[in-house]
């Protein structure tokens, strides 16, 4: 339905005035609202998400459109559009959930028009006014805020435009781009020895040590480490590093590698201290290829392919088996049925992961690590058991069993957060003093305390997408890495809209400290459903080049016994492993836009700098890059191109030019250092 005001102007007026104003009301709800892309659910004409009447905060809606984050809604205002104006909010059929919390954003012509702020479930609905004049296109979005789109229903209420001539239209979005052909980049390895991976290894005092030597080239290889502290001991056939170191300290090692064609060197700092995790964790999980369907079959080929494929010789160290080790609440599966716990309260794995002891053991005798999964609070986001007030066993079982890691979600725990606050515990944090929301810091601050208590190092992942801002005070609970977004998927949108939004949490990275934007989606992934990445060939270069830049934990979601060439050496170039895994610790912020590119820039051990060049639009752009100065370099610089591995020129900073090309959702990833 419209509705038509038009100024009615006497004859004697009208002369005076060159035409005649009108302008129209177009309801959004008019609009084909099936165009609207959405994290769940259907878009829905003058109902909620849940085909329910549209209710924010007991106040009710006749029109408006019900939609679900993460949701956008494209629109087209033909010219003449003035005004939108809308009534916003959390739908009530979340029946007051906690986890339920949107943030409504209108761009007009890619610009930020208006924002809502975060807006919760009983939160009164809040009025959109917006005006249009000059605008040509329109994106009505709603993010979920930062911790996960779950219970996120969001209402544009009464939402309208007005317009003077035109009638605004929905569009599709963004059509993804098309296929590119697999390209390799990543020069084969030599076959003469090299040694790969972080410089620096952290180990807690009286923890047992293992550490595999990465390095590529032909075997029989022999490994020597010169310098070696009493405690350690090295196997010189596999390069593994094994003992126990009883003192802080630290240690400089010469790792060495021979074969018949040349030897190699490498100083390594060995840190005996707190803290772990010096550099971000890398491997592999298996939620995001075979979530629920997981087994300890899976997990152990998955050990295997990471030796077999060689990636174990460019770093990669963790296999990690996420959700569904446990028995399940009511799942029809019967491999999932069992006793939760013992007679005494230790978690009993399901049928799928008879010897939780057994596995960790063999991927430890392969010279991996092993990790495990959890969650605060009764279950875990898939139903199965978890560890609320059971942290302590669990903590215990995990080193017993002989766990390296674990991912501590939040799922299931909301309820009990509301009622429970207080760090009633007293337990002592760590570090840093944890200034947050207490209820979201409780938990991990239980499960933080009780892994270290543990005479074993267990990294602990915090998974709570980032709520209370946990990048903050995620290392005063022992925190190494914490999620900041909610679940990633193998789309343009969900990849590129994490990736690009850390700037916020990039500060608080450092060695032990990870802020985590989710795992890696190339290679066949699929959540139980195996598919190839739906990422294009640039778009992964994108991923990996961004989440090294970001000092990002890499795991590998994809099914590592299908891994094709691309895939492969996607995952094995040293020189893009290595900005990753710089000691320095820091992590990459935007510092330059340029229309559809972004420039991004990581501060080096070394003294250098990394610079990623992404292209997030549509179409290959050619640039002459001439902001090195402005960037703040100096002098003569040499540029290498990490992806190729080569020298691609010596510039000088303040006249230097850099011509670019970049793909489509592409990237050129460059280091820059001082020439010689
Ligand atoms: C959450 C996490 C995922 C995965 C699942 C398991 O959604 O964010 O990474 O661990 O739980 O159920």
């Amino acid at each position: 339905m419209k509705s038509r005001l038009v100024l009615a102007l006497g004859l004697s007026l009208a002369a005076l005035v060159p035409q005649i104003v009108s302008a129209e009301t177009v309801w959004l709800d008019d609009l084909n609202l099936s165009a609207a892309t959405q994290g769940w659910g259907e878009p829905h004409k003058n109902q909620s998400v849940d085909g329910k009447p549209l209710t924010i905060a007991g106040q009710s809606f006749a029109r408006g459109f019900g939609t679900h984050a993460e949701s956008k809604l494209h629109v087209n205002l033909n010219g003449g559009a003035q005004s939108f104006s809308a009534s916003v909010g959390v739908d009530d059929d979340v029946n007051g959930s906690a986890a339920s919390s949107v943030e409504f954003i209108v761009l007009g012509d890619g610009k930020e028009l208006w924002k809502s702020g975060v807006l919760r479930a009983g939160n009164a609905a809040k009025a959109c006014e917006v005006n249009l004049a000059g605008v040509k296109s329109l994106v009505l979005e709603v993010t979920a805020a930062g911790d996960g789109i779950d219970s996120d229903h969001a209402d544009w209420a009464n939402a309208k435009f007005e317009t003077a001539a035109g009638k605004p239209e929905a569009v599709a979005g963004e059509t993804p781009l098309a296929a590119v052909t697999p390209y390799i980049l990543t020069p084969a390895a030599p076959a003469t020895p090299r040694i790969n991976g972080a410089n620096v290894f952290g180990v807690r005092p009286g923890s047992p040590f293992l550490f595999t030597i990465p390095a590529t080239g032909n075997r029989p290889m022999e490994f020597s480490a010169q310098d070696l502290p009493h405690g350690l001991k090295l196997d010189a056939a596999t390069g593994r590093i094994t003992g126990k170191l009883k003192k802080q300290g630290e240690f400089i090692v010469i790792l060495g590698a021979k074969n018949a064609l040349g030897t190699a060197e490498k100083k390594f700092r060995i840190v005996v201290g707190d803290q772990i995790a010096l550099t971000p964790p890398m491997g592999w999980n298996s939620w995001n290829c075979f979530a629920g369907a997981v087994s300890a079959e899976h997990v152990k080929s998955a050990a295997d392919a990471m030796v077999q494929s060689g990636l174990i010789n460019h770093g990669w160290t963790y296999i990690n088996v996420d959700d569904y080790w446990q028995n399940h609440r009511n799942s029809k599966d019967p491999t999932l049925h069992g006793e939760f716990r013992d007679a005494k309260g230790f978690i009993v794995p399901n049928a799928r992961f008879p010897d939780m002891k057994g596995m960790a053991d063999y991927i430890h005798n392969l010279g991996l690590k092993a990790g495990l999964y959890s969650s605060p609070g009764p279950w875990t986001c898939g139903g199965c058991a978890a560890s609320w007030l059971h942290e302590e066993q669990d903590a215990q079982t995990y080193a017993k069993w002989g766990f390296d890691y674990l991912k501590y979600d939040w799922c299931s725990y909301g309820s009990i957060a509301s009622g429970k606050i207080t760090n009633a515990m007293n337990i002592p944090l760590y570090g840093k003093s944890a200034t947050n929301d207490a209820g979201a810091i409780y938990p991990y601050a239980v499960m933080g305390k009780f892994l270290r208590d543990q005479k074993r190092d267990i990294v602990f992942s915090l998974c709570q997408y980032g709520m209370a801002d946990v990048w903050n005070w995620g290392g005063s609970v022992y925190g190494n890495c914490w999620r900041t977004t909610g679940d990633i998927t193998d789309t343009w949108r969900s990849m590129s809209g994490i990736g690009f939004k850390q700037d916020k949490c990039a500060p608080h990275a450092q060695p032990g400290n990870w802020n985590d934007p989710d795992m890696l989606v190339v290679g066949q992934v699929g959540w139980g459903h195996l598919h190839p990445s739906r990422l294009t060939v640039d778009e992964q270069y994108t991923h990996i080049s961004l989440w090294c830049l970001l000092s990002a934990p890499l795991l590998i979601g994809c099914d590592m016994t299908k891994l094709d060439d691309f895939t492969l050496n996607l995952l094995e170039n040293d020189e893009v492993i290595a900005i990753d895994q710089d000691e320095l610790g820091k992590e990459a912020t935007c510092v330059e836009t340029n229309g559809d590119v972004r420039v991004y820039e990581k501060e080096l051990a070394d003294g250098g700098r990394a610079l990623g060049f992404f292209n997030l639009g549509p179409a290959s752009v050619d640039l002459q890059f001439n902001d090195l100065a402005k960037l703040g370099f100096t002098g003569s610089l040499n540029v290498r191109d990490l992806w190729r591995q080569k020298d691609v020129a010596d510039v000088n900073a303040a006249s230097g030019t850099l011509p670019l090309t970049i793909p489509a959702h592409g990237v050129v990833l460059y280091k820059l250092t001082a020439a010689k």
